[in-house]
């Protein structure tokens, strides 16, 4: 695949898909750091003056209740704030004839974002099952399609994939950039430390197996942490995943040197909050954080890292009951001698909400960055794949 500016893109309609998959709260934006990155690409074809169909998903859609919460018409509100002087048109139908009226009308320069592609799983999981007629139906609407969903890439949908299959194809510069920065994991300086937080188990669970033969140490944090440690403790009301405790077991035992665990975290029971030594842990307990002694110990293995990736968070952060452990990880990472680079919302969100940001790169994606890692491919990246979802 070619760089968008490689590609003739001069007055054409172009169909760019960006990952504009932010964090929303209430209908605002929380972390704006997706839609930030996307607007190298999308200045650029206003230079080029091409007409633009923006494409992106929003969250996971299971059910017709969210539809409710998961359009992207707040994103096309800050979109217009960043682009004052562009005409940004909204799709609120992911297809149809009010969808081609706004591109048959649109005017160089001009942007029509369509509402979330996931909109159309709901119908059999279209989108997601990288659906033949639908990246059809979306690629009739262009003349090019550019990829710059670098959060994406370790999907294969309809918008992202099996669209390549009808139009020229390229990718934007926030995949350039990103695959540039990103090379480092694929040879990294060693020791390679990954620490993976968040609540995203199963999601990651697929991926630690792989990475597990890639790093030299895997620091396990938030809700993976607690599916680990569930494996020979009590953990209370704590976040796991019950599916995988079997297989966490059969790592542990395999990596026994190289899975380190947090060994005492910050527990809420019965609304009573404290610190509390792994062992120790009751059936009311909850862990939302990591403890002293595991900052300590997580210390020791970042400072002596070449290398370091970090995805998730540790702890609840934005409670400030349970933000020691996010903080301090942060503050240790940025300040290594090695090189650190955070990937996924959660991770870069933390970054900017502690404004701790002297890290070697803040990738927008997580569980791409992390399929990197584990396999040294990106699906929706390899040519010749279009046809297998
Ligand atoms: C992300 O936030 O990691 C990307 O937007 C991909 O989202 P997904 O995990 O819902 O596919």
């Amino acid at each position: 695949m070619k760089c968008v500016k490689e590609i003739d893109v001069k007055n054409k309609k172009v169909i760019l898909r960006c990952d504009l998959n932010v964090p929303l709260k209430n209908n605002n934006i929380i972390s704006d750091e997706k839609i930030i990155a996307s607007l190298k690409t999308i200045k650029y074809l206003i230079n080029q003056k091409a007409k633009i169909i923006l494409m992106s998903h929003l969250g996971k859609i299971k059910s017709s209740d969210d539809l409710k919460t998961k359009s992207l018409l707040p994103i096309y509100n800050y979109l217009k704030k960043l682009l004052p002087d562009i005409n940004i048109y909204f799709s609120a139908k992911t297809r149809g004839a009010d969808l081609e009226a706004l591109v048959k009308n649109l005017k160089e320069t001009e942007i029509v974002l369509i509402e979330n592609t996931r909109f159309e799983d709901l119908d059999n999981k279209k989108e997601s099952n990288n659906d033949y007629e639908l990246a059809k139906y979306w690629a009739s609407l262009g003349d090019v399609f550019i990829n710059d969903a670098f959060g994406l890439t370790h999907r294969k949908h309809s918008s992202n994939n099996r669209i390549k299959e009808f139009l020229p194809s390229g990718y934007g510069f926030l995949i350039e950039e990103e695959l540039s920065k990103l090379d480092l994991l694929l040879k990294p300086n060693r020791p390679f430390t990954v620490l993976m937080g968040g609540a995203k188990v199963e999601d990651k669970s697929l991926l630690i197996k792989n990475i597990l033969k890639e790093c030299d140490f895997l620091l396990l944090g938030g809700g993976i942490a607690n599916t680990f440690l569930a494996v020979n403790n009590e953990v209370g009301e704590s976040l796991i995943s019950f599916e995988y405790i079997n297989e966490a077991k059969k790592l542990l035992l395999k990596y026994p040197n190289k899975i380190i665990m947090p060994t005492d975290v910050v527990v809420i029971n019965n609304n009573f909050i404290s610190i509390k030594e792994i062992k120790k842990l009751n059936n009311k307990d909850k862990i939302l954080d990591l403890g002293p002694k595991s900052i300590e110990l997580f210390k020791r293995y970042l400072e002596k890292s070449e290398t370091v990736f970090i995805n998730g968070t540790v702890g609840l952060y934005e409670d400030e009951r349970f933000s020691f452990g996010t903080k301090s990880i942060l503050e240790i990472s940025s300040s290594i001698n090695g090189q650190t680079i955070l990937g996924g919302g959660d991770a870069v969100a933390s970054s900017k909400y502690f404004n701790i940001n002297n890290f070697y790169h803040l990738s927008t994606g997580g569980g791409a960055t992390l399929e990197y890692i584990a396999t040294k491919k990106l699906k929706c990246m390899e040519s010749g794949n279009v046809n297998n979802s």
